[in-house]
């Protein structure tokens, strides 16, 4: 296995699986110490509620300890080198999960660091929030190959990590997205069918997800962001032209009345609770695999 975990390409199919099967074996155990005297540290220049904590809390049923190292508080916040931090806590530690404006920072702390790295979500990618979200979709319906995945709005950082999965675990992913917010490059992703009809994309799908409109580090181009966005927002009427078994996802945190309807996440098709607290499970069978 890949020492770090910065995108789900870093993974075969094998080891992703291996994850999910440990992460769903996990599960029903409270307290398990296969990481005891093991210590995570977790550095995050982004607002975080379910990655801090689930990574947190995974560590701490596992037997171990993890930490949470705010920017600002640590030198580099003060301009010590990335390169620097990497080798000095990698010395240390025995993992790292890093919550970074750029992709690069993440990628140039990887090549410095003796321990694995973790990506806790960045610019291009959150390869974190797609294990459970796939897990989510494999405990209640089995397995998500062959499947119709929508995804409307954004082409953004979760996105991405989706595309990545679609070829990885071989379901159809369709991107329902303003021309202007697609990628330039459509064709770089086996399985991933771009449209700017978000009923061509919905309809007959398995499973229906979004994200907000204007991710963290997008709120100079908010205003822009919400008119053309304001055709690709989830609703009832939208999951009525799926299939009769369909499931809405979201990563969370979301904004009702934007990319959702009010009261979007409380229908009966909506999983993001069970989606939510797999962040936990997926993560301790990521945890148990890299650091264990
Ligand atoms: N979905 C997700 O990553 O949530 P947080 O930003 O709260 O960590
Ligand atoms: N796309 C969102 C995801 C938050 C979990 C963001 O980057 O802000």
């Amino acid at each position: 296995m890949n020492k770090h975990f910065l995108d789900l390409d870093n993974f075969s199919l094998q080891e992703l699986e291996e994850v999910l099967s440990t992460a769903s074996s996990l599960k029903n155990k409270q307290k398990d110490n296969i990481l005891e005297g093991k210590f995570l540290g977790l550095i995050f220049e982004k607002s975080s509620t379910r990655t801090r904590v689930s990574f947190e809390v995974a560590m701490t049923q596992l037997g171990g300890r993890a930490s949470f190292l705010s920017v600002n508080d640590l030198q580099l916040g003060r301009g010590e080198p990335v390169e620097d931090t990497a080798k000095v806590l990698s010395s240390m530690v025995d993992g790292l999960v890093l919550r970074t404006m750029s992709h690069d920072t993440q990628l140039e702390f990887a090549e410095h660091s003796e321990s694995p790295v973790i990506n806790g979500l960045s610019d291009r990618s959150h390869p974190c929030q797609i294990l459970a979200d796939i897990l989510t979709y494999q405990e209640e319906k089995g397995e998500i190959k062959g499947k119709k995945v929508a995804w409307c709005g954004d082409f953004n950082n979760v996105c991405f990590s989706y595309a990545q999965a679609a070829k990885i675990f071989d379901f159809e992913l369709w991107v329902a997205c303003p021309e202007k917010y697609m990628p330039r490059e459509k064709n770089q992703f086996d399985n991933v069918i771009f449209t700017d009809s978000i009923n061509e994309a919905v309809r007959d799908s398995d499973i229906v997800t979004t994200d907000v409109w204007v991710s963290m580090g997008d709120e100079e181009d908010e205003n822009n962001r919400r008119l053309l966005f304001q055709d690709y927002q989830v609703n009832e009427a939208l999951l009525d032209q799926a299939t009769s078994e369909v499931i809405f996802l979201h990563c969370l945190p979301a904004i009702r009345g934007e990319e959702i309807s009010s009261d979007l996440l409380n229908d009966p098709r909506s999983r993001v609770w069970a989606q939510a607290e797999n962040r936990l499970h997926a993560q301790k069978g990521l945890l148990v695999n890299l650091l264990g």
